[in-house]
């Protein structure tokens, strides 16, 4: 069952269309995406190591992973090139105002 999770990060409304921003909530690292106006949230961690990907590089839909290369799709976590076999979590997003995110994230 998903439930709802607030995310309290001062500025989302400021991650532009284009940009991204690791959040924390619990032990958890989300990356937040802003692709052209809709918010995307994925597991910020590569699958195939420990690296941030939030610290990688976003080019459309598409982020790449900064220690090896490996792409995934933002809309749905799949790794799209070696290294990466393994698809990142995607979770459902709602704007609940212009400065509010909320991520539905497994309990
Ligand atoms: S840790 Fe991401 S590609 Fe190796």
């Amino acid at each position: 069952m998903f439930i709802p999770v607030p995310v309290i990060a001062p500025g989302v409304a400021e991650i532009a269309p284009g940009e991204m921003r690791t959040v924390h909530l619990g032990d958890r690292a989300v990356l937040l995406v802003n692709l052209e106006g809709t918010f995307h949230a994925l597991d910020d961690t590569c699958t195939h190591g420990e690296c941030s990907l939030g610290e990688g590089y976003l080019d459309g839909g598409i982020i790449e992973c900064p220690c090896h290369g490996a792409a995934f799709d933002v809309c749905t976590g799949a790794a799209l090139t070696l290294p990466a076999t393994v698809p990142v979590c995607v979770y459902p997003v709602r704007v609940t105002s212009t400065t509010d995110l909320e991520i539905d994230l497994p309990s």
